[in-house]
């Protein structure tokens, strides 16, 4: 990624008028994308919404239409159809519906997109936005993680320009040196250790889902919430990291920080280590994604360093937290491993939110379904989605098994 240029391109020069930046939400109504308009609407003469889209939460996205007055609403749930189109009768709003409808969505020419799907599923949006080139905020780090290789390819292809807005990443992108990369000795990718940080495994085998989705420091959506107490958040976030900076794996390492501060670091070779902090609020990536390449305000606490009491790290322990030995083999093998990793994780975790799976069953399930299909070679998108339509199933079945023994 080379940002001199564009940025150069994309910043107005001094005392110049600056159009409002298009924009499209994918996902508007998930904790991103309610915080991605939170954004928006704390400066609306500074934007333009092309297009929203939801899934289930028709409710909100009619809401949020009337508020934000997008050209465009849609529902991922065809559905849902008639619900949307009565509850925007009369605003002028286009209105759509369907998995279709969802990707033309981000064909539409917004400028910017927020990619804040949950999983696979925000696979095809986020690629159809990159093939015409717009600026992503990208948030669904699952793309990266199943279809990375062929993703970054597409970016460089089309001048489309990634903004990671996992905190994580969007602290190593404002501190990584992209013209000296060869000046990097490795990422440190921090990590807050999630609920069940401190939790034998005996302990974790009983947590329900209530327990797993109350994050100590973040709010965030259900999946994540999973991914993050398995640890698995920060298996997919290593994967997405390789992707998003192009270094080896053995030279991105995680490291736990209860205190989810730091929100990562770049080690340089001369021994430097360079570091954003900030308190634990989406905006604020959001904020550097949404306004970049300038600083835009953000209402995020401010971080006050005399009331810190301390910061402290651990390393991660595999054991506890198998996902994170996954995640890395997987990204070892290359080819189809994290694709289905991904996928299997996706579908253990809808089993064990529905009260289906134990908790520390979810990385059993990955680990039956990574040993079930090859590696192989990931060749194209319609390779990927084969993929993960194929782990999907194992894992159902590896699912199903767990039921049968446990009944
Ligand atoms: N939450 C965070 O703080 C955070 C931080 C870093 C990264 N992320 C990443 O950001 C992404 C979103 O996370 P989140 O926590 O915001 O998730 P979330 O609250 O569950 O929201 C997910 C969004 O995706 C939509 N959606 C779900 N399934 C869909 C489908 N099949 N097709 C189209 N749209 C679909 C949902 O629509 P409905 O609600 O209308 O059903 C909702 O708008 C994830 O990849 C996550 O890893 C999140």
């Amino acid at each position: 990624m080379a940002m001199s240029g564009a940025a150069e391109l994309l910043v107005p020069a001094q005392g110049q008028a600056t159009e409002p930046r298009s924009v499209t939400v994918l996902g508007c109504t998930g904790s991103v994308g309610c915080n991605t308009i939170d954004m928006i609407e704390r400066d609306p003469g500074a934007y333009r919404v092309e297009a929203l889209t939801a899934h289930g939460n028709v409710d909100l996205l009619i809401e949020q239409a009337r508020r934000l007055k997008p050209r465009l609403a849609v529902t991922g749930k065809e559905e849902n159809f008639a619900k949307l189109k009565a509850g925007l009768a009369g605003t002028g709003i286009e209105v759509a519906a369907g998995r279709a409808a969802v990707i033309e969505a981000a064909e539409r020419p917004a400028q910017w997109v927020m990619a804040s799907i949950v999983g696979a599923a925000g696979l095809e949006p986020t690629l159809a936005a990159v093939r015409r080139g717009a600026m992503i905020g990208l948030a669904n780090k699952e793309t990266l993680v199943c279809a990375g290789a062929l993703m970054m390819k597409e970016v460089a292809q089309s001048g489309s320009i990634m903004l990671p807005v996992d905190s994580e990443h969007s602290a190593i992108f404002q501190v990584f040196d992209f013209e000296r990369r060869e000046a990097i000795e490795k990422i440190i990718l921090t990590a807050s250790g999630g609920p069940f940080r401190t939790k034998t495994v005996a302990e974790m085998a009983e947590m329900t889902p209530a327990q797993a989705v109350a994050h100590p420091n973040w709010s965030m959506g259900a999946k994540i919430s999973v991914d993050s107490a398995s640890m698995m958040n920060k298996g997919l976030e290593l994967i997405e990291a390789y992707h998003l900076f192009g270094l080896p794996e053995n030279q991105i390492e995680i490291l736990v920080h209860p205190q989810s501060v730091i929100h990562s670091m770049v080690a340089y070779r001369d021994g430097s280590v360079l570091a954003q902090l900030g308190t634990p609020d989406m905006r604020t990536p959001i904020a550097y994604a949404l306004g970049w390449p300038k600083r835009i305000d953000a209402p995020s606490a401010r971080l006050d360093f005399a009331k810190i009491s301390q910061f402290t790290f651990e390393a991660p322990d595999p054991e506890r937290f198998p996902a994170l030995r996954l995640a890395r083999e997987s990204l070892k093998a290359g080819g189809r491993a994290p694709t289905i990793l991904n996928a299997a994780n996706e579908i253990a975790v809808a089993a064990f939110l529905d009260n289906g799976l134990r908790f520390t069953d979810i990385a059993a399930v990955v680990e039956a379904v990574l040993g079930r299909l090859p590696a192989g070679v990931l060749s194209s998108i319609a390779d990927v989605l084969e993929t993960d339509a194929a782990a999907r199933e194992a894992a159902r079945e590896e699912v199903a098994a767990r039921r049968r023994n446990a009944a």
